[in-house]
C-alpha cells in the first residue's frame, strides 16, 4: 500500500508542484481545489503519468460544510491519508493601507487562510488519530508564508493569516506528536506562481537590486522538494519546525 497525500489548492501553482513531486516520491494523492476545471485536470494528468493514483475533491475550504463532505470522499476513495498538505489559499484582492483594510476582506482572507485551514487540518487530523497508523510516516505540512514573519502593511490581513498558521503548526506538533504525526511550516518567499504574476515586474526589479541572497524567482518545486522531505519522514525527529523556502529573503541583514 502506497502512502497517501491530500494537498489542498492542488490544482495549480504550487500545490500543483507539491501534487506532481509527491507522486514522483511514490505517493498516491487526493486533490482538492474550488472545481475540477482544466488547471485541476492537468495535474491530475500529471500525477497520473509519475504512476500514482488520483482523487479529485471540489471544494471551498471556507464553506466548513462542504470541505467537510469532500474530506470524507477523499478518505474512502483512498482508504486513507497519511498527510495533508495544506496549500490552499489567496492573496489580498486589493494591496493597500491597512488603516483601510475593509472587514469583508478581512474576512475573505482569514475565512479561506486561517478559518477554513484550522477545520480543514482539525477534522482530518480526528480522522487520522482515530484511524491510528498505516506503516507510513504521517504528518501535516502547512504552506504559510514569509509573511508569517515579515511584515507587508499593504497585505495586512494575508500577514495576519499567515502568522496565524505558523501558531497552528507548533500547536499541531504539541497535540499530535504524541499520535506520530508530525507537523510542519513552510514559508515560501517569491515563488513564480498565477498569484504573484500581477507584481511580476515590481519583484524582477527588486531581486535586481538583491531583495534574496539567492537572485532568483521559486519555482513550485523549490516548495514541493521541502514538502516531499518531510512527507516521506526524512526528518523524524523533528516537528513544529518552519523552514524558509525563500532564497534567503527571511534573513536579517544590514
Ligand atoms: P495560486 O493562486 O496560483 O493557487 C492557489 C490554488 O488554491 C488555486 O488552485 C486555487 O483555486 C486554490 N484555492 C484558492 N482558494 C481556495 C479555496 N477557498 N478552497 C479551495 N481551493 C482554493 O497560488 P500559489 O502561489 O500556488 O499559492 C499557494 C499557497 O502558497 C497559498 O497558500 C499562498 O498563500 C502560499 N504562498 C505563495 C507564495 C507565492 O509567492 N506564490 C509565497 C508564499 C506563500
Amino acid at each position: 500500500m502506497k502512502p497517501v497525500a491530500l494537498v489542498t489548492g492542488a490544482g495549480r501553482g504550487i500545490g500543483r508542484g507539491i501534487a506532481l513531486a509527491l507522486a514522483r516520491a511514490g505517493f498516491d494523492l487526493a486533490l482538492l481545489d474550488l472545481a475540477r476545471d482544466a488547471e485541476a485536470e492537468a495535474t491530475l494528468a500529471g500525477v497520473a503519468a509519475a504512476g500514482s493514483a488520483a482523487t479529485f475533491v471540489a471544494a471551498d475550504i471556507a464553506d466548513l460544510e462542504a470541505q467537510r463532505s469532500a474530506i470524507d470522499a477523499a478518505w474512502t476513495a483512498t482508504g486513507g491519508i497519511d498527510c495533508l498538505v495544506n496549500n490552499a489559499g489567496v492573496s489580498v484582492a486589493h494591496r493597500g493601507d491597512m488603516l483601510d483594510v475593509s472587514p469583508e476582506s478581512f474576512d475573505r482572507v482569514l475565512g479561506i487562510n486561517l478559518r477554513g485551514t484550522f477545520f480543514l487540518t482539525q477534522a482530518l487530523a480526528r480522522r487520522m488519530v482515530a484511524a491510528g497508523a498505516r506503516g507510513h510516516p504521517r504528518s501535516i505540512v502547512t504552506i504559510s508564508s514569509s509573511n508569517a514573519e515579515i511584515a507587508s502593511p499593504e497585505r495586512a490581513e494575508y500577514c495576519i493569516a499567515k502568522a496565524g498558521l505558523a501558531m497552528l503548526t507548533r500547536l499541531l506538533a504539541v497535540r499530535l506528536a504524541g499520535e506520530g504525526i508530525m507537523a510542519y511550516d513552510i514559508r515560501p518567499g517569491l515563488i513564480r506562481t498565477d498569484m504573484t504574476r500581477a507584481s511580476q515586474q515590481k519583484y524582477d526589479r527588486l531581486l535586481a537590486e538583491g531583495f534574496t541572497p539567492i537572485a532568483r524567482w521559486g519555482e513550485p518545486d523549490d516548495v514541493a522538494r521541502a514538502v516531499t522531505m518531510l512527507a516521506r519522514g526524512d526528518l523524524p525527529f523533528v516537528t513544529g519546525e518552519a523552514i524558509h523556502v525563500d532564497g534567503g529573503l527571511h534573513i536579517h541583514k544590514y
